[in-house]
């Protein structure tokens, strides 16, 4: 057993439905110990800024239904710090590991995204041995853990958009474009697109023909279908699209990744309008999919691994994130898995269920 009487926590990156249920998690066991829990606020902005609030048995009860994060989160990097005056960044890892020890903290809880884990190796490395870290977003591209908490609560909200954009699609005999989140994976568009039925779903993992979507769309005209649902991921692309993409540097990448999936709906209506001849309407989730209570299997998820995170820093068990695989809990160290996202590969059983139901993923093969 370490000798842990005071903790840190923090929320970084995008917020998504479980945080608190995590927060409630590592909390609770270990306040049962005696262990005094210190909320960091706002994510690593907090910890270089010196920004806390105390985490009593009073703040961390009826948290669990509740959305978002109470401790607030940012995208903020201790380490690429957005200077206050004359623009630029900074190297701020020595405030945010000052004030670690100002606080008199014996750990620190980091939950976040891909994002988040490369911050805390960072501090791991540089000055805050004592890390634990949970992974946590709607898009589920955490690597080294099966499922992120997040997902189940955003693919389900998507699936109800799904499910109401069916009903008005089949009154209409419209083809509903639907723009799901997920970043540069398909987790979210794929999970969601299953379970609404989508007829064609398109996911960044594979880059997809313009005329097999519309070969699918007509081919659904052609049985007298007569409407019909395109999930389109986030960061999915073209064909044509990804082979301009690929000698491109990260920093050109980025920028055209907003330009393009700005449009990339508008321009797939368009051509579905022109070349199939059904009437097209385009719905953004956006971050819908992001807000409000979290499901329960979230619920559960997050505050697994909570307690799991909680065991792990009294067992003085540090650099490591707790994860889900195949089922069981365990502790994978941090430097397995920053850096790497998780995409859906060609044998994921997605993939393999999405072909077997005659779901289009607009592949030319
Ligand atoms: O990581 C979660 C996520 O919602 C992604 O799906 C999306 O690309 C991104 O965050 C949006 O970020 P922001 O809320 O900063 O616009």
């Amino acid at each position: 057993m370490a000798d842990i009487r005071r903790i840190g926590i923090l929320t970084s990156g995008g917020d998504c439905p479980g945080l608190n249920a995590a927060i409630r998690g590592v909390a609770k066991p270990l306040q049962e110990k005696g262990v005094q829990i210190i909320g960091i606020q706002d994510g690593f902005r907090g910890l270089v800024e010196n920004r806390t609030m105390e985490l009593g048995a009073r703040e961390t009860s009826g948290l669990l239904v509740e959305g978002g994060t109470i401790l607030g989160t940012s995208r903020y990097k201790p380490q690429k710090y957005p200077n206050s005056q004359g623009g630029g960044k900074s190297d701020r890892t020595r405030d945010a590991v000052a004030n670690y020890e100002r606080l008199h903290l014996d750990a620190l809880v980091c939950i976040g995204g891909g994002g988040t884990h490369k911050n805390a190796y960072h501090l791991y490395q540089n000055g805050i041995p004592n890390i634990v870290t949970l992974p946590k977003t709607i898009d589920n591209d955490v690597f080294g853990t099966d499922v992120t908490f997040g997902y189940d609560t955003g693919m389900s909200i998507a699936c109800e958009a799904i499910d109401r954009l069916h009903t008005t699609a089949s009154s209409h005999h419209r083809c509903m474009l639907v723009d799901v989140m997920g970043h540069n994976t398909g987790w979210l568009a794929m999970g969601a697109g299953i379970a609404g039925g989508a007829d064609v779903i398109l996911i960044p993992e594979f880059p997809f023909s313009i005329d097999k979507v519309v070969e699918a769309l007509i081919e659904r005209e052609r049985k007298n279908k007569r409407f019909s649902i395109v999930v389109v991921a986030e960061g999915a692309h073209s064909m044509e699209e990804a082979a301009l993409r690929k000698d491109m540097e990260r920093k050109e990448l980025k920028a055209r990744d907003a330009a393009y999936s700005d449009g990339l709906s508008h321009d797939l209506a368009r051509i579905i309008e022109e070349r199939v001849g059904i009437e097209t309407r385009i719905t953004t989730l956006g971050h819908l999919q992001r807000g409000g209570t979290p499901t329960a299997r979230d619920r559960v998820l997050a505050s697994r691994l909570g307690t799991v995170a909680a065991d792990l820093i009294m067992e003085g068990h540090f650099g490591v994130m707790a994860a889900v695989r195949c089922n069981e809990f365990v502790a994978v160290p941090l430097e397995e898995m920053v850096g790497k996202k998780k995409y859906i590969s060609e044998d994921n059983g997605l993939v393999e269920t999405a072909n077997r139901l005659g779901v289009s993923l607009g592949r030319a093969f």
